[in-house]
């Protein structure tokens, strides 16, 4: 797997509450997508979740759930490695390494630290503010070409890339300047069912906001119906005017596979309210199976942790090749255990 000569991919989620049909269809779905053609791994960073305070018995489980979902989702770990960020010691061995490459001024500029520490103003701890150093750790470690990112990690990827270049600059072209990857597109940028004006959050407070991955098809549907549009009565592609009639429009046709001019033209002539349903359909058919799945995945513990040990002992042999060139160039002395690890993927 690790020997082939396809472009390497690293991708990963906090474990943090449950994700969105959003995540679905412009991270998720797209990873699934990116197997094909990639040397990819993904991830559940776990060790970015703790700069928020977890609950330690919910936490474990939150975990498993996410792997678990990768799993329901189609990642398969014959194809691509999955695996837990703290099971892979390296990450927080090259977090620290990076951070000494890494400028406070850099850190300040960083906008999801302005807002998490204005969100968590009662507990804005020194790994909130180095969270980015960690997140280049996780994808540097790999020699990873691409990172599928959304919009709000974008920034994040701009300081792993410049946080390697001054590695490189100083030591020479050690480390692998990744590039952002931008999947989904149009259809996979799905708004929040009550205001269409925003993007959907798992954040966000409103529970008929949202549509989540592993909702029952009961709730889906009552979802959709009370999902927010407008009073004009006509079903077209207007986003400054309609913007929760074009949401309800994209959400179909990417649960399709349909164009604009296909959804159009299917809804034609129709009311709202058949366009709320048919739309509420295609996403319980979309998501049925992923939820399914899950809870298969999550029925067999010993299957998981199979999958998850697996995933840590290959990850873990690719970051120490790193490690060993990293630690080699910075001049620390030999390392026995690193230099036997890290050879295998020389
Ligand atoms: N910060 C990312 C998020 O919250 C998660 C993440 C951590 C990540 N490390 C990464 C994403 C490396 C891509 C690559 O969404």
């Amino acid at each position: 797997m690790s020997s082939s000569h396809r472009p390497i991919v690293f991708s990963a989620a906090q474990p943090t509450g449950q994700l969105t049909l959003g995540n679905y269809l412009g991270a998720l779905l797209p990873w699934t997508r990116l197997q094909e053609e990639h040397d990819c791994l993904f991830c559940v960073v776990d060790l970015h979740a703790l700069t928020v305070r977890q609950d330690p018995v919910e936490f474990r489980e939150r975990v498993l759930d996410l792997a678990a979902l990768y799993l329901a989702c189609g990642i398969d770990p014959e194809r691509s490695v999955i695996f837990v960020q703290s099971h892979v010691s390296a990450h927080a061995e090259l977090a620290w390494l990076l951070s000494t490459f890494t400028m406070m001024g850099e850190l300040e500029r960083m906008t999801q630290f302005k807002d998490k520490a204005h969100r968590h103003a009662n507990n804005i701890n020194a790994g909130l503010f180095t969270y980015p150093v960690l997140m280049a750790a996780d994808i540097l470690l790999y020699g990873t070409h691409k990172v599928p990112v959304g919009e709000d990690q974008k920034q994040h990827l701009e300081l792993a890339r410049d946080v390697a270049l001054r590695f490189n600059g100083i030591h020479g072209p050690l480390l692998r300047v990744p590039e952002p990857l931008v999947t989904g597109g149009g259809a996979a940028r799905i708004k929040d069912l009550q205001d269409p004006t925003k993007k959907m959050s798992k954040s966000v407070e409103s529970d008929l906001a949202k549509v989540m991955i592993l909702d029952e098809p009961e709730s889906i549907l009552k979802k959709f119906k009370k999902a927010v549009t407008d009073s004009l009565g006509v079903v077209r592609d207007d986003e400054a005017n309609q913007p929760g009639v074009v949401n309800l429009l994209n959400i179909w046709r990417a649960a399709r596979g349909a164009t604009m001019e296909e959804a159009l033209a299917h809804f034609a002539h129709n009311q709202y309210g058949r366009l709320k349903v048919e739309t509420a359909e295609a996403v319980i058919e979309l998501l049925e199976p992923v939820r399914l799945r899950f809870r298969e995945w999550r029925a067999d513990a010993g299957a998981l942790d199979a999958v998850l040990e697996r995933g840590g002992i290959l990850a873990g042999e690719r970051a120490e090749g790193t490690m060993r060139k990293v630690m080699n160039a910075l001049g620390m002395p030999l390392n026995r255990r690193r230099f036997v690890m890290g050879l295998s993927d020389q």
